[in-house]
């Protein structure tokens, strides 16, 4: 029998993809997500799927019977909006580390579960002490989102230390792609630009390593696969593994859009100016056999055509 995998935050744009390349790996699995299956968009094309359990339910409410039976779990629920986390901190916080330490507890005290992925954030370390960062970097958030997930990925050790919960941790900094969040810069400056408005930039100078959708899955999908001790106990940055400041992505934007628009620039974020952000690929090349394979102006490119096919869907909204 293939593993029964229970995916936390299954109806979101990492969760969604991950959903759809398991099924179509012949996994069995639960869905778990706070969205009413009504809302969950991104999975319609797969709800009525036969290998297809959709649990609506809080992460903060599960209990060990939800996890009973499945080899693998993979946790996304989360707030993960930076931006939002600065309006909304402690429910950032009561999300992200309350729902992965109610997870954890409901895997220690099922049982039977082989490994537990959970998603990090490049967003954990604010601004680097070195570059590209590997997987000793010290967690070293900046804002309110970083920490709830630094705290969330301290929790995924401490269970892995104390009660030998097989925790893997992989880390990746902005992703984008088809169905990405909405609210994310690179999402609304193609949507801006496609829609004849100026580029707003907060910032400029702050660095990002940007992370296509289908080499995300492909990493992941590795470490679900993989022999349980090369991934157990580990850490691995998921990224392209290039450098780029916000200001150029905003240009590759623009000519992803075809759009002859201004970019406008505004001050930083709290916490963001001197952000700068690399990963080493080495150990998860190393390990997973990951090999980036979309370079940021091919994923950006990508994207663009999705965000102008949803443009043509609903000319009228802006
Ligand atoms: N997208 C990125 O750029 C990125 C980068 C690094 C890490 N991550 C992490 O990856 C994960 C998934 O991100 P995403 O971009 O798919 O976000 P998303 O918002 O598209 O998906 C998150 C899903 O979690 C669900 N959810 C939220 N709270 C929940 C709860 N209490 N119980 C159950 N479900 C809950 C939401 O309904 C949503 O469907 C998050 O943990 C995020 O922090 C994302």
């Amino acid at each position: 029998m293939p593993d029964r995998v229970l995916i936390t935050g299954a109806a979101g744009f990492g969760g969604s993809n991950l959903v759809q390349a398991l099924l179509d790996r012949g996994y069995r699995i639960t869905a778990l997500d706070v969205s009413p299956p009504s809302h969950a968009v991104l999975l319609q094309p797969v709800l009525d799927h036969p290998e297809l359990t959709y649990l609506w339910k809080s992460v903060q409410d599960i209990q060990p019977t939800d996890v009973s039976g499945h080899q693998i779990v993979i946790h996304l629920a989360a707030q993960p909006d930076t931006p939002f986390a600065f309006e909304s901190p402690r429910y950032t916080v009561m999300q992200n580390i309350g729902g992965t330490v109610e997870l954890l507890e409901a895997v220690r005290r099922a049982g039977g579960v082989s490994k537990v992925l959970f998603a990090a954030s490049g967003n954990e370390v604010g601004r680097a002490l070195y570059l590209p960062m590997d997987e000793d970097h010290p967690l070293t958030p900046h804002n309110p989102y970083g920490f709830s997930k630094a705290a969330a990925e301290l929790a995924m050790w401490t269970w892995y230390r104390a009660y030998n919960v097989p925790s893997v941790v992989l880390s990746t900094g902005v992703v984008i792609g088809p169905n990405m969040r909405r609210e994310v810069f690179i999402f609304k400056w193609l949507w801006d630009a496609l829609h004849g408005r100026p580029i707003v930039v907060e910032g400029g100078q702050q660095t990002r390593d940007v992370t296509f959708i289908g080499d995300m899955v492909e990493a992941w999908m590795s470490a679900i696969e993989a022999p349980t001790d090369a991934v157990v106990g580990q850490k691995f940055y998921v990224g392209y593994g290039q450098e780029i400041t916000v200001e150029h992505l905003a240009r590759m934007c623009r000519a992803a859009a075809g759009a002859e628009v201004s970019i406008e620039y505004v001050g930083y974020r709290p916490g963001e100016q001197g952000q700068r952000e690399a990963f080493s690929t080495e150990k998860a090349r190393r390990v997973l056999a990951y090999v980036p394979r979309t370079p940021p102006a091919e994923a950006i490119s990508l994207t663009a055509g999705w965000v102008r096919g949803l443009l043509d869907a609903s000319p009228g909204k802006a």
